[in-house]
């Protein structure tokens, strides 16, 4: 059980507002997240009894909107075979395993025991196991003939697993060692077959795959992502995942890790939504440590710079804007910046500036500095770095503004940029400025937004 939260639980000076944290002590990777009846569940890595990384243990966070979340009770504590690391979750609405009690779907999580990270663990290898729920995901036993999949290699960890509707199986993608992770086969998700081996140059953890359709052609394809958010896109040729060249980047911030994308979204929804554990940051003197990101959703595109994708925050976003202030035709020289002082510090905004050659703007918000180069065609953010060029001239971005983090969206999502950042004294809500040209912010929006935390969560 958690301890019980203090009624003030969620309103520390440097409490994410709508962000996920944890009540209390640390998180890391999101876990086994799916959706199941009007319900997102996402589980988590964490050390219910510290600060800091330890006793690894899947907390529990339940969500009917994917902004406003409420922390349930941990589901998976560390065991003989080890402590609970990374993995995920499926329904499994055909019954394959054979599990299923009655009419509700048995909902399957896949987790690491990761043996000899416990003094009851000590000599055991890191294995693949499996827990499930028969009362739609709000009771998981462990599976009896844990493990499932023996130690491959060393360290082998972070089990995905998916159905394969084109081939009728279901596919486990397994982080190994070094660049390399093994996909495998079932099509009981009890009994696994190596189907392939994969590196993934400059990637290691948390592997995810999914197929995408591409945004206008519907045609489709495969991406699979590492922890660092790094695809590959890819398609099924004889029932193998194929790709060619190295990952392509998934953003640029400083702290954006372990990705993992939601399980079972009805088709009707359609959408392949994301979240990633904020890796790195600070929270002084809080009684909880880490964050995830907003959730995003991906679309995958076809054009003539190849097959890439875009992230974009869920729309349900808009179940948190207070108030909005909008500017239209602003002209921006070097020595007539605006500021404008709006009263509260979380922050939606969308900006279409038109940037002429050679200029710089900058936008800061709630005094972090966002810039954009015009000449070197670079957006910067956090001392993180992405590229990119303008379509006639015109930036578009998207800011995402919280309490302690900053996620940064050009372009419509073609580039973001994700991490932590801490409070600056005495900031101006929202400030803009262009060096070396006359620019001109056509349009500003910025929805102020209201805290995601109520008492009763
Ligand atoms: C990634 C990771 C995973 C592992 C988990 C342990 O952040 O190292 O590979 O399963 O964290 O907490």
């Amino acid at each position: 059980m958690q301890p019980a939260a203090p009624p003030s639980a969620y309103d520390q000076a440097l409490r994410p507002q709508f962000h996920f944290t944890a009540r209390t002590n640390w998180i890391n990777d999101p876990n086994g997240l799916f959706y199941y009846k009007g319900t997102y569940h996402m589980f988590f890595q964490h050390n219910p009894d510290g600060i800091d990384w330890g006793n690894m243990t899947w907390g529990h966070a339940v969500s009917s909107d994917l902004v406003h979340w409420r922390q349930l009770d941990n589901t998976l504590t560390p065991d003989a075979l080890g402590t609970m690391f990374s993995g995920s979750a499926v329904v499994d609405w055909q019954n394959t395993a054979g599990l299923q009690k009655g009419k509700t779907p048995t909902i399957v999580l896949f987790y690491t025991a990761a043996g000899g990270t416990s003094p009851a663990s000590a000599g055991t290898p890191f294995t693949q196991c499996m827990a499930y729920s028969t009362d739609g995901g709000v009771t998981f036993s462990k599976y009896i003939g844990n493990p499932l999949i023996a130690e491959i290699a060393g360290g082998n960890r972070d089990p995905k697993v998916v159905w394969d509707e084109a081939g009728k199986r279901w596919l486990l993608a397994l982080y190994l060692d070094g660049d390399k992770f093994e996909l495998l086969h079932s099509t009981d998700l009890l009994h696994w077959h190596k189907l392939q081996s994969i590196a993934l140059q400059g990637c290691d953890e948390c592997p995810d795959i999914f197929p995408m359709t591409t945004h206008r052609s519907g045609r489709q394809y495969w991406v699979m992502t590492a922890a660092n958010g790094h695809y590959v896109v890819g398609e099924m040729v004889d029932g193998k995942f194929v790709f060619q060249g190295a990952p392509a980047i998934g953003d640029y911030g400083p702290n954006f890790y372990a990705v993992q994308s939601w399980s079972d979204i009805p088709r009707s929804d359609g959408r392949r939504i994301q979240i990633s554990w904020m890796r790195g940051g600070q929270y002084p003197g809080m009684p909880f440590n880490g964050q995830m990101s907003f959730p995003s959703v991906l679309k995958l595109h076809h054009d003539a710079a190849g097959l890439w994708l875009s992230r974009w925050p869920v729309r349900e976003i808009s179940h948190l804007y207070a108030g909005k202030q909008e500017w239209r035709d602003v002209k921006l020289t070097s020595n007539t910046p605006i500021t404008l002082t709006p009263a509260t510090g979380q922050w939606d905004i969308s900006l279409k500036v038109k940037c002429p050659v050679g200029s710089t703007f900058t936008v800061a918000v709630n005094g972090h500095e966002i810039t954009y180069s015009s000449s070197s065609k670079t957006l910067t953010s956090m001392n993180s770095t992405a590229p990119l060029t303008l379509r006639r001239g015109i930036l578009t971005l998207r800011v995402l503004a919280d309490v302690t983090s900053l996620e940064v969206y050009g372009d419509m999502g073609r580039v973001s940029l994700t991490g932590c950042v801490l409070p600056v004294a005495d900031a101006p809500g929202l400030s803009v400025k262009c060096t070396g040209g006359p620019a001109e912010v056509l349009s500003m929006t910025a929805h102020a937004l209201n805290s995601a935390w109520s008492p009763a969560h």
